[in-house]
C-alpha cells in the first residue's frame, strides 16, 4: 500500500490539501478543543462554529485585501453550498433581481399619477423584453456551462455571448482569451445586468491574466481562488468552490459587493419576478439572505469552513507577514508552473501545450503528448504513475494530458514531475 509521502497528486480537483492540515482535521474529527465532542457533530449555531466562521472570513479578508465597510464600499464574504455550479444559477438571479428593481423604480418614479400598477407592470414587462441583457465572455467549458444556465434561466434571446474564444482559433477549440477590441459588450451599460467570466478554465487550461472590462463585473474563481492578489473591487461579485484551492468539497465562497446588497442595493420581490416571467431562485441561493444570516441561514459544514480556514491560516503563517502571503503563493505558482511548462516547451516533437502561451493557466496544464496520440498518452500516464504521479488525465470531455498545480501541489512534486517529462520525452526519441 502506497503511503502519502509516495504519491503526488495532480487532480484538477478535488485536490491536494496540505498534509499538517488533514492531520490536524483526523484529530478534531473526534475530539474539537479538548470538548469530547468532534467537529462535525457540534452546532453550526455554537459558539466554536461562530469562531470558526469569523477566523476563516478574516484570514480570506487579510489574504484578498477585500474592503471592509459597511458603506457600499464594502464586500460581504459569504459561504454557500451547492459549489461553482449553484453559483451560475445564483449570479444570474442576483444580477437579474438588482436590474429589475432597479427599472421598477425608475418607472415608478416617472409614471403619471394615477397610472395603474398593471400599466405599470406591463411597461417593465416591456423593458425587461426589450433591453436586458447579461454579458458572457465564453473562454472555455466553465464559462460556457455558465451562460447555457443563464439561456436556461432567463431564456438564450437575454444572453449575450462578448466573445466566444471557439471562434477566434483555427479548429475551433478553446485556447484564446480574444482581444478586447473584438468583444461585442451590450452597448447601452445600463441595460446589461452582469458581464461574468470564468478567470481560470479548468478544462482547457486558459487564465485570464487581468480581469477583461466589462459592466458589473462576476467572475468565476474556482480553480484559481487563492493563488495570486485579486482586483476585488472592480468586481460585483466573485465565487468559487473550495475544493481546488481552499479545502474540501462542501463549501463555496463567495464575496459580494456591498453595493449589490441591501441596504445599499433594492432587490425585485418575488411577486413581481413572478408576474415578469422571470425566474425566482432557491432561498439557500439567495445572497441577501445568506448575507443577512451570516452564512447560517441553514445548516452550514463547518468543518469545510474550518478546513478551509487552516489551509488561510497556513498560508498566512508561511509567509513573514499576512499581506505578502497571496504574493509568495504566486510566486510558487508561478515558480512551479514554469519549470512544468519549460520541460514541456523543450520537447516541442513531443508535447504540445494546448491553449496559447498568452493564455496558458498557471493552475491547469493541458498536454497533448505525440499530437493526442491515443497509445503515446496511455503510455505517458502509466509511466507517471509508476512513479506515484497520479491524477495526471486529461478532462474527459477533451483527452490529454492535465497537469493541476493547484497551491498545495509542493515544489518537490513539480520537480519529480519535471523530470518524468523530461526522461519520457527522451526514451521517445
Ligand atoms: C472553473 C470551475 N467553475 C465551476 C466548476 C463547478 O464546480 P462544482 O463542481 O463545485 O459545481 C468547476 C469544477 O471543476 C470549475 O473548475
Amino acid at each position: 500500500m502506497p503511503d502519502r509521502k509516495d504519491i503526488h497528486y495532480f487532480g484538477a480537483g478535488p485536490a491536494p490539501l496540505p498534509t499538517e492540515v488533514l492531520e490536524e482535521a483526523s484529530k478534531v474529527l473526534l475530539n474539537y478543543e479538548k470538548k469530547g465532542i468532534g467537529i462535525t457533530e457540534i452546532s453550526h449555531r455554537s459558539p466554536e462554529a461562530n469562531a470558526i466562521l469569523a477566523s476563516t472570513k478574516s484570514a480570506l479578508r487579510t489574504l484578498l485585501s477585500i474592503p471592509d465597510s459597511d458603506g457600499p464600499d464594502g464586500y460581504e464574504i459569504l459561504f454557500l453550498q451547492g459549489g461553482g455550479s449553484g453559483e451560475f444559477s445564483a449570479t444570474v438571479y442576483h444580477m437579474v433581481s438588482i436590474w429589475v428593481a432597479k427599472q421598477w423604480k425608475h418607472i415608478q418614479n416617472h409614471s403619471h399619477i394615477g397610472v395603474g400598477e398593471d400599466v405599470a407592470i406591463a411597461a417593465l414587462r416591456d423593458v425587461v423584453e426589450e433591453k436586458m441583457k447579461l454579458d458572457y465572455l465564453v473562454t472555455g467549458s466553465w464559462s460556457l456551462k455558465a451562460s447555457q444556465e443563464a439561456a436556461r434561466l432567463v431564456g438564450e434571446e437575454k444572453v449575450n455571448i462578448v466573445a466566444d474564444a471557439r471562434k477566434h482559433r483555427e479548429g475551433g477549440k478553446f485556447g484564446v482569451v480574444p482581444a478586447e477590441d473584438t468583444f461585442t459588450a451590450t452597448t447601452d451599460e445600463a441595460d446589461c445586468a452582469m458581464t461574468y467570466y470564468c478567470d481560470n478554465e479548468t478544462v482547457d487550461g486558459v487564465e485570464f491574466q487581468a480581469p477583461p472590462s466589462g459592466h458589473n463585473l462576476v467572475a468565476d474563481m474556482s480553480s484559481n481562488f487563492l493563488s495570486r492578489p485579486i482586483d476585488v473591487k472592480r468586481h460585483a461579485a466573485i465565487f468559487g468552490g473550495a475544493q481546488k484551492n481552499i479545502g474540501t468539497t462542501g463549501v463555496t465562497l463567495a464575496i459580494i459587493s456591498k453595493k449589490f446588497l441591501p441596504p445599499h442595493a433594492e432587490m425585485a420581490d418575488s411577486k413581481l419576478l413572478r408576474k415578469l416571467g422571470l425566474p425566482v431562485g432557491p432561498v439557500v441561493l439567495d445572497w441577501p439572505t445568506i448575507a443577512k444570516n451570516n452564512s447560517l441561514y441553514n445548516t452550514l459544514p463547518i468543518f469545510d469552513v474550518w478546513i478551509a480556514g487552516q489551509v488561510m491560516e497556513r498560508l498566512i503563517s508561511l509567509h513573514s507577514d499576512a499581506s505578502s502571503a497571496i504574493k509568495g503563493q504566486e510566486d510558487e505558482s508561478d515558480k512551479k508552473a514554469g519549470m512544468l511548462y519549460g520541460a514541456l516547451d523543450g520537447y516541442p516533437e513531443i508535447y504540445s501545450v494546448v491553449p496559447d502561451m498568452s493564455v496558458r493557466s498557471r493552475m491547469n496544464i493541458c498536454v497533448r503528448v505525440k499530437g493526442g496520440h491515443a497509445e503515446a498518452e496511455k503510455a505517458f500516464l502509466k509511466g507517471a504513475e509508476a512513479k506515484g504521479l497520479m491524477g495526471l488525465k486529461g478532462h474527459r470531455s477533451v483527452g490529454g494530458v492535465r497537469i493541476s498545480n493547484y497551491n498545495a501541489v509542493p515544489v518537490a512534486a513539480a520537480e519529480k514531475l519535471t523530470a518524468y517529462l523530461e526522461e519520457f520525452a527522451k526514451e521517445q526519441k
